[in-house]
């Protein structure tokens, strides 16, 4: 018989000319918001898996495929939803689009950070219940003002370029970051302790691994200068989320803006989404129709490289 062209399941909306690509080589079938049961029973006739941040591929997704999944690929750079313990013992890659949407993230990190600032969001929502509180939204000025990034990689190293241009003086602690890169840039590389404990303003981007889950604690908020404001559009896990709540009922942490959360969606009542000083936006960092139409066709070509075998993992 005729080979079989390859299935990939594409779980959540990717762009078109990043399925052209896909169609090209394969049999697509787009399938959102399937439920991780509705996920398991489908894997089994897929050679390929293409995610966001919202599909959580768990061991459970790659014992259900029978070893038919060859490749998962992560449209977008955190791949902290994917079990990659489980994707080595099954034998399946992993691939991200690393550079794609790097700049979008980077431009969010200073939409918040201003926002925050400014208070855009609060004043936003009180004109719009009919009152008109000048008073009440005086901002903070971020010119010489000193801002931490903390995780400078890509998106770091474009939140630090943005923000000098802001005017800021911009530290940066990174454990694998090249202090050339930092230098060009003319940022200080710094210890985690002396970058959070100068920061008037904090921006992290570090990825989500054992090592910087809940970095962000009870133990390092007392470390912060009171009244420090954090943008994150990392990932939520960085943060331990109620001390983050504690920090901002005492005014350690005077605001903060996130965009990603431990739980997403969070629950409608948490505290942290529901605080007065709090800015959110649901987790979009990456969502512009310029980094999607890029980061579509990034993953489209990692994929289909991987199923033609020429790709080894990149994430
Ligand atoms: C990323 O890791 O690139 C972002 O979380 C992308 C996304 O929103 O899917």
């Amino acid at each position: 018989p005729p080979l079989t062209k390859p299935t990939i399941l594409v779980s959540e909306k990717l762009g078109e000319k990043g399925l052209e690509v896909l169609r090209e080589f394969g049999h697509v079938e787009c399938l959102y918001d399937l439920s991780p049961d509705q996920l398991c029973s489908k894997i089994s006739s897929c050679d390929a898996l293409i995610v966001r941040s919202g599909t959580k591929v768990t061991r459970q997704v790659f014992e259900a495929s029978n070893g038919r999944l060859k490749v998962v690929g992560r449209a977008g750079v955190g791949i902290d939803n994917v079990d990659l313990q489980a994707a080595t013992e099954f034998g399946c890659l992993v691939v991200n689009a690393p550079t794609a949407n790097t700049v979008a993230a980077a431009e969010h990190g200073i939409a918040l950070l201003a926002a925050m600032a400014r208070n855009v969001a609060q004043a936003d929502a009180s004109i719009k219940a009919g009152k008109w509180q000048r008073n009440k939204y005086v901002g903070v000025s971020l010119v010489g003002k000193t801002l931490a990034v903390m995780g400078f990689g890509k998106v770091g190293s474009e939140v630090a370029r943005r923000a000098k241009g802001l005017g800021m003086n911009v530290i940066a602690h990174d454990p694998y970051a090249p202090a050339d890169r930092a230098r060009a840039l003319g940022v200080d590389l710094v210890s985690f302790d002396q970058a959070i404990g100068t920061a008037d303003f904090i921006s992290l981007h570090m990825p989500l691994t054992p090592a910087t889950s809940k970095v962000f604690n009870d133990e390092t908020f007392a470390k912060m200068k009171k009244g420090v404001r954090i943008v994150n559009v990392a990932r939520g896990g960085v943060i331990d989320e109620d001390a983050l709540v504690k920090a901002l009922d005492s005014g350690i942490v005077a605001q903060a803006a996130l965009d990603v959360f431990t739980k997403e969606p969070p629950p409608k009542d948490s505290r942290l989404v529901q605080h007065e000083n709090v800015t959110v936006t649901p987790h979009l960092g990456a969502s512009t129709k310029e980094a999607q139409a890029c980061v579509a066709i990034e993953i489209a070509e990692a994929v289909v490289g991987a199923l033609k075998g020429e790709l080894s993992a990149t994430a």
